[in-house]
């Protein structure tokens, strides 16, 4: 709690040397001083050695905030599973194929190779104000084409298979269309904002043309797609007389869908 205080005892304001006439310390000191001055000397040597190497490593390498964080390598999450099933003798759990539904869809058109479409055209009123309606519409004319980009979930799940259905319930009947779907260049991600005819990835391999037909079930399988990459497709009419128009809900799996099956 509390100390009993103590008489105020000032410090002696002179030293007194002459009660400590020592030679030895003078001679000491005189030593030191030359000793301080190259450890001093030293120090700044080594300072400026370690400022100029910054100095020449800044210069030399891009800063962060110069970095496109798009460009930046991809680091799997899965930290060590490649060496823990590279063990044979480990048994493996057999897992469904997983549905994984684009993470955009967007459309360039060739009469406006300028245009970037809106990404979320259509906004529901919630109670905060307005959020984007999670629709992914296949939208094909002759002018019109669709780019689906997916990102390949989870881990040993890297055959895909490229799915289109479209139920035959859907309000938005056609006759069948032959549509041609290609893979497009570029492991990253689009960005939508400014995609447009002109700035759209190049086509890298037609997977094919499939005869789409509402109440038909199409798929193209055996992609290759490793964990964490980004694939990028795109649709577009076979024909000059064609018209698509089907919207999928949220992460319903209609439409265009990526299956994912077992590769461990
Ligand atoms: C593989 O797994 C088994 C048991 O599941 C273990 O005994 C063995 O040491 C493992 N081998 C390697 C190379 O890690
Ligand atoms: C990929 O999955 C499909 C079925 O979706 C299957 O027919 C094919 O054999 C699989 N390929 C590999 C390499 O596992
Ligand atoms: C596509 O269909 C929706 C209704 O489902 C309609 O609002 C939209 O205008 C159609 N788009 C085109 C380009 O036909």
């Amino acid at each position: 709690m509390f100390q009993k205080r103590t008489g105020y005892k000032p410090i002696s304001q002179t030293t007194d040397d002459s009660s400590n006439p020592d030679t030895d310390s003078r001679h000491s000191r005189s030593l030191l001083t030359p000793l301080l001055i190259a450890c001093i000397s030293l120090c700044s040597l080594l300072d400026v050695i370690f400022v100029l190497y910054l100095a020449i490593h800044w210069a030399r390498s891009t800063p962060a905030w110069a970095l496109n964080p798009d460009d930046l390598a991809f680091r799997s999450t899965y930290i060590n599973f490649d060496r823990l099933y590279k063990n044979d003798s480990l048994t493996r759990n057999v897992y469904p194929p997983l549905v994984n539904i684009p993470v955009g869809v967007g459309h360039v058109s060739s009469t406006e190779p300028q245009r970037a479409f809106p990404l979320w055209p259509s906004y529901d009123l919630v109670h905060d104000g307005y959020a984007p309606k999670v629709e992914r519409n296949l939208l094909l004319t002759s002018s019109i084409r669709t780019i689906a980009q997916f990102r390949i979930r989870d881990y040993g799940m890297e055959n895909c298979s490229l799915v289109l259905d479209i139920p035959a319930s859907s309000p938005q009947v056609y006759p069948s269309q032959d549509v041609e779907v290609w893979e497009l260049h570029g492991g990253r991600k689009i960005n939508w904002k400014s995609l447009s005819w002109k700035t759209m990835p190049r086509r890298k391999t037609q997977l094919g043309t499939i005869s789409l037909s509402p109440g038909v079930v199409r798929q193209i399988t055996g992609l290759p797609c490793s964990s964490g990459s980004y694939h990028t497709f795109e649709l577009s009419c076979a024909t000059v007389e064609c018209h698509v128009n089907f919207t999928s809900m949220a992460a319903e799996a209609t439409g265009l869908y990526l299956l994912q099956s077992q590769t461990i």
